[in-house]
């Protein structure tokens, strides 16, 4: 199975001679990056790269996975914020679709809890009082720092839920954060399951780590084929073949049209099972490029909904915005409109066609008319989604970040202001 492709050459706005140079001057950065990947481990923010070759903590994950994945397991209740719940959403949803919950004797299921919601909270409180047993459920609680209010408030009346319906269950909960953080200790001193987030790596670029891998493993999710697609993808992007260098050519793309004025990140996905992948990239570039007065803004929308909705302010507002088209390859859905129509003559030239032909037609017609305006725009195109094609997705988009930020001379791991709201938080909580 090839990996993901990405088109620009046609339509990105920017001259040959003009990419070279930007990518001539990430040379010795891609170089140390390299050179990370080559010594493995965890030496700098970086090494998030290094994660889908680390066999001792897959090894560790895995055996967790194994313990608590019992014949009984219908819930996998996951309990993170941010970066420790967004990639593994965008997996899951990517994977077995947003209408999963349609799908209702599709079992495990992953529950995805992370804003402090009191309908959610109530609905899994009636869920837990129909469970049969302990073994039903696992809580995985992420928190790289350990101690973000949202999640651990939501953990406290979760596990109280729990406690209330089976008794004392520590031996149904994981927790994922920082080896060194008071969530560790606490959920160490309380007897849970601990696993650790390498301490460099940060939260948004931990989906590799067991933040994502263990609840995904526990769903049934391939771990080995994300990592497989993630190693493949790192060793593209880390390439001085610059050709085939995909997170070079696009960081340097985005650079050229930020220096320009363009300030605005359109990723346009064709498939709305898509749009949690969108929302785990916004967190990605908004956290780590917008700071020091830079950034860009990113924007997540989904074809072809939007296209009914903002599609006329892209192609007829100011060009301001940027955009990356991700589609999944041409293929047959094999779903079919029927040869007769109902509404025959309505829409001519639907009748027989598969979905897919319908939605070529669309996206078709969207790039003619961005090409008709010259507004600027690439394309990463799936060969099929999958594991290890998801997993090639989420490492060329933290690699192509670094290279970004990189460019922008800002720090792509660090959130000084969202710790700011955090701390003003705790202090307002604490009755300061
Ligand atoms: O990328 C980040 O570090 C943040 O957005 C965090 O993911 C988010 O604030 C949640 O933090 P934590 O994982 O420490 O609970």
């Amino acid at each position: 199975m090839e990996t993901i492709k990405f088109e620009y050459k046609e339509s990105s706005g920017i001259l040959l001679g003009e990419l070279d140079e930007i990518i001539e001057s990430l040379r010795k950065y891609r170089e140390r990056l390299h050179m990370m990947a080559d010594e493995g481990g965890y030496a700098a923010p970086e090494s998030s790269i290094n994660l889908p070759s680390d066999e001792g903590m897959h090894n560790e994950i895995e055996a967790v996975a194994a313990k608590f994945k019992t014949s009984t397991l219908k819930y996998i209740v996951h309990i993170g914020i941010g970066g420790s719940v967004l990639g593994t959403q965008a997996i899951y949803e990517a994977l077995l679709g947003s209408y999963d919950a349609l799908v209702p004797n599709r079992l495990p299921k992953i529950i995805f809890i992370d804003t402090n919601c009191s309908g959610m909270i109530k609905t899994i409180r009636d869920l837990f009082r129909v469970l049969q047993n302990p073994e039903e459920v696992v809580i995985h609680v992420v928190s790289k720092s350990g101690t973000t209010t949202e999640t651990i408030a939501n953990f406290e009346i979760i596990y109280a839920f729990l406690k209330e319906r089976f008794g004392e269950v520590k031996s149904r909960v994981v927790v994922t954060t920082d080896r060194g953080s008071k969530l560790w200790t606490a959920g160490e001193t309380q007897g849970f399951t601990c696993l650790p987030i390498p301490q460099n790596v940060g939260g948004r670029y931990s989906v590799l780590s067991a933040a994502g891998i263990l609840s995904l493993s526990l769903a049934g999710i391939d771990a080995h084929a994300l990592r497989e697609g993630a190693s493949k993808m790192r060793e593209i992007c880390l390439s001085g073949n610059i050709e085939e260098n995909i997170a070079l050519i696009s960081a340097a793309i985005l650079y050229h049209h930020y220096q320009k004025g363009i300030s605005i990140h359109n990723s346009f996905f064709f498939g709305p099972e898509l749009e949690s992948l969108g929302k785990w990239y916004r967190q990605l570039l908004a956290e780590s490029i917008g700071k020091e007065g830079k950034g860009i803004l990113p924007i997540v929308s989904i074809g072809s909904n939007d296209l009914h909705s903002v599609a006329q302010l892209y192609l007829g507002g100011p060009a301001n915005i940027f955009t990356t088209f991700v589609r999944v390859e041409d293929g047959t859905a094999g779903i079919k409109v029927p040869t007769t129509p109902m509404f025959s003559g309505l829409v001519p030239g639907i009748a027989a066609k598969d979905f897919s032909e319908i939605g070529n037609a669309i996206y078709g017609g969207v790039l003619a008319a961005y090409k008709k305006r010259a507004l600027p725009f690439v394309e990463i195109i799936f060969p099929e989604i999958s594991a290890k094609t998801l997993g090639a997705y989420v490492q060329f988009k933290m690699i192509e970040t670094m290279y970004l930020a990189h460019l922008l001379a800002v720090n792509a791991f660090d959130q000084p202001n969202v710790e700011e709201y955090k701390a003003e938080t705790r202090r307002m909580l604490e009755g300061h």
